[in-house]
């Protein structure tokens, strides 16, 4: 007689586990693991032990808070819904950068982070395709990574390139997986590509930058692909002039972001009235309604940081903002008075329901 099985993690168990499907909760972490010289993996569980119903390709929306100060910031899941025990997410330190440093030097298992939405438009349920291009660089090939792991699971016969461009092969995050990936599956190609081979001599990847000739050369039907995409906004830039050079089927992006440069910063800057909360902030030159709301001790709501997903609406009833969006607010929730708290920063005094 067959007899059941019995391991640490079950699929069946999983499946009559309660399901976290969005909104705030607890995360604990479960493991740290080492991918680069500069860059960890952390592995999450529900604190209610629930399993994890998300879209390969969607972020997490952290609500850290770091000596004192919140600190709200995007991940991208690097794991697949396939394994619903666990998340994870990849981080990459940047250079004077608050959370990717703190992550990387001081997150340990069994620390617990809070956490506001898992979402994303830019995921693989939502935009299906047969002939997907996953272009990454840096720190960009979580997203991709997930819908990567995603297909090779469900052992999709879909017909997959996959480009990741790195400074160096040292940088390369996850190339050991993507390798194995490689060797295993004859419908998905991988191509690495770096700016210069640093130590590893021997590197077989290509050596490069992003161009629409070099593009063409590593996928000779690029035209008839549709393409998603992601990176820091300076790789952004380079992959959508690409894009914009080869008559591509689609695209399809996300943008991991520096924050976009203010010109002149030194005239914005005021005094801010949280009128619900009935507190007065200050927004310094060229900071953000958000980061005063923050200081202040306001929630409000976040995701993005980059204007892109509408998250942080908030209502300005006086006074005017400078607000640099990218496009996450239609023009009649803005006739109506609405800004993006993240990427709007007072011109004078203003008032603000939050
Ligand atoms: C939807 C989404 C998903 C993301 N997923 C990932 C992910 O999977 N892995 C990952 O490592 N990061 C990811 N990011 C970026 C991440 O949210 C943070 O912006 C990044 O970790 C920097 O935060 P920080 O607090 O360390 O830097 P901050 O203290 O906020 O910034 C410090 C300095 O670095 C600049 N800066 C901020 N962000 C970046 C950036 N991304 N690249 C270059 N310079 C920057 C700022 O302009 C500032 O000068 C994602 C961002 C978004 C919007
Ligand atoms: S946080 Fe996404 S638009 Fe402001």
């Amino acid at each position: 007689m067959l007899m059941e099985a019995s391991f640490p993690f079950s699929l069946s168990a999983a499946n009559q586990q309660p399901c976290y499907r969005g909104g705030p909760a607890t995360l604990v972490c479960k493991a740290v693991i080492d991918e680069t010289h500069d860059s960890k993996t952390f592995v999450f569980e529900d604190s209610q032990s629930r399993s994890f119903d998300f879209k390969p390709g969607q972020y997490i929306s952290f609500k850290f808070e770091i000596e004192g100060k919140l600190c709200p910031r995007a991940y991208s899941i690097c794991s697949t819904p396939t394994r619903p025990h666990n998340v994870q997410i990849t981080v990459k330190r940047v250079p004077g950068g608050l959370v990717s440093n703190w992550l990387n030097d001081h997150m340990r298992p069994r620390m617990s982070v809070e956490i506001a939405d898992i979402a994303g438009r830019f995921n693989y349920f939502d935009i299906p395709s047969r002939k997907p291009l996953l272009l990454s660089g840096g720190s960009g090939v979580t997203p991709v990574m997930s819908m990567l792991q995603y297909i090779t699971d469900v052992v999709d016969q879909v017909d997959v390139e996959f480009v990741h461009f790195a400074r160096t092969p040292k940088d390369i995050i996850f190339r050991d997986q993507l390798e194995f990936i490689a060797r295993r599956f004859s419908n998905i190609k991988v191509h690495m590509v770096v700016g210069e081979t640093g130590e590893e001599t021997c590197f077989r990847g290509r050596m490069g930058t992003i161009s629409a000739s070099l593009m063409q050369s590593l996928v000779p039907d690029l035209p008839q692909r549709e393409i998603f995409m992601c990176g820091p906004e300076g790789f952004m830039k380079a992959a959508r002039a690409m894009a914009a050079e080869v008559p591509i089927r689609a695209v399809y992006e996300e943008s991991f972001g520096e924050r976009i440069p203010i010109e002149e910063p030194d005239k914005l800057g005021g005094e801010v009235y949280f009128s619900l909360s009935g507190k007065h902030g200050t927004c310094a030159p060229g900071e953000t309604i958000l980061e005063a709301a923050l200081n202040s001790g306001i929630w409000i709501e976040s995701s993005c940081h980059q204007g892109v997903c509408g998250s942080c609406k908030v209502k300005l009833t006086q006074g005017m903002v400078d607000m640099q969006d990218l496009g996450g607010l239609p023009a009649c929730e803005r006739s109506e008075g609405f800004v993006l708290a993240c990427c709007s920063r007072p011109m004078g005094s203003v008032s603000i329901d939050a």
